[in-house]
């Protein structure tokens, strides 16, 4: 077995004991607490998935939020010791969480990273993590927020014998992706460390397809990638059976391939939360798409689609279909 392989297997062992994903404790600890302090009231189908008050909130983490983390963890930790993409090499990663609800993308990678960092045969140095947020329900950014503080406090005063990331403070913002590419492409360029980057969308592809159309939502997503294409970035298309489609087609257009994947669980904060359940997802991610390759060389397909945009607009190096990289700053937070 290569040392990548027995990384990744080491790891698997310890998210994923005796073949089933659990929450770690200071994780588990922190939802049940939240759920405990959101008001119940009865919500609308809309509301739960995509939650914009207290009591969409307290839904969304009692019947989804653990489903989306477990499989956030399960394709992107492979990612994290892949040879090329590589944390270990940095010590920063810099990730761009679209549509990002209760920050479940940013909890699931900063859980990850916690715990690579405390088993010290994965990684031996301290993790920066920084997070740019994106979202159109403030309600939600500013609940993550609150969470990933609660989850940094907690590692600190929990602190084991290993050591713990440090986790940047979130930057925020509140727009409708793929009008919101602009201002996360700047925040990029703005980033001038030699960390890793990822952007992922977790459970947007489907409701973002059928209204912006594959095009569009592909552009956007262009667009973000393209301001630091000397920096190459790990992509990551999170979705369930209920749109796969959409997320065949959209990676389809960006040179992504699709796998579907499943992972056992154990339930939680339902009556039969003792259980476990096996539930069916659909990822696109850089790593899929050239067969035995991972992460950066993605790139030569999104480069490909990246220059014959540019062949549009010759005059700036920097700038696909018009766009400059020099837009306004928006409402970051
Ligand atoms: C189903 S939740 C997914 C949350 C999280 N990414 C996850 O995996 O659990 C979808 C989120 O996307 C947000 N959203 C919907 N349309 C959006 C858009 N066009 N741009 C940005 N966010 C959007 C919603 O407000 C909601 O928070």
């Amino acid at each position: 077995m290569s040392n990548e392989n027995a990384y990744c297997t080491r790891l698997r062992e310890i998210l994923c004991p005796e073949g089933h994903w659990e929450l770690s404790p200071i994780m588990e600890n922190l939802l049940r607490d939240e759920i405990n302090r959101l008001p119940r009231k009865q919500i609308t189908e809309d509301e739960r998935r995509s939650p914009t008050t207290n009591e969409g909130l307290k839904e969304f983490f009692t019947q989804f939020f653990v489903r989306h983390f477990f499989q956030i963890q399960d394709c992107i930790f492979p990612l994290l010791l892949d040879e090329e993409t590589d944390i270990r090499s940095t010590g920063i990663l810099h990730i761009t969480d679209v549509g990002c609800g209760p920050t479940v993308v940013s909890l699931a990678i900063s859980d990850l990273v916690n715990t690579l960092q405390n088993s010290p045969a994965l990684i031996d140095k301290i993790v920066s993590l920084e997070y740019t947020l994106n979202d159109i329900s403030s309600a939600s950014v500013s609940e993550g927020i609150k969470l990933l503080n609660g989850f940094r406090r907690r590692l600190l005063t929990t602190k084991r014998q290993g050591c713990v990331p440090q986790m940047g403070e979130p930057e925020a913002l509140i727009q409708t992706f793929p009008d919101s590419a602009d201002n996360l492409a700047l925040r990029r360029t703005q980033n001038h460390n030699h960390g890793k980057e990822m952007l992922v969308l977790s459970y947007l592809i489907g409701p973002l397809v059928q209204k912006e159309g594959k095009r569009r939502t592909a552009k956007g997503i262009l667009k973000v990638l393209a301001t630091s294409h000397h920096k190459p970035t790990m992509v990551v298309l999170i979705e369930d059976q209920f749109h796969e489609n959409e997320l065949r087609s959209l990676s389809r257009e960006l040179g992504l391939r699709v796998e579907e994947r499943s992972l056992t669980q154990k339930t939680y904060w339902a009556e039969n939360h003792n259980e476990t359940y096996s539930y069916t997802y659909y990822v696109a991610s850089t790593a899929s798409a050239t067969a035995g390759m991972a992460g950066f060389t993605y790139t030569e397909d999104v480069t490909t689609q990246l220059q014959a945009e540019r062949v549009t607009s010759p005059d700036s190096a920097c700038q696909i279909s018009g766009v400059s990289r020099h837009s306004e700053m928006g409402t970051f937070a």
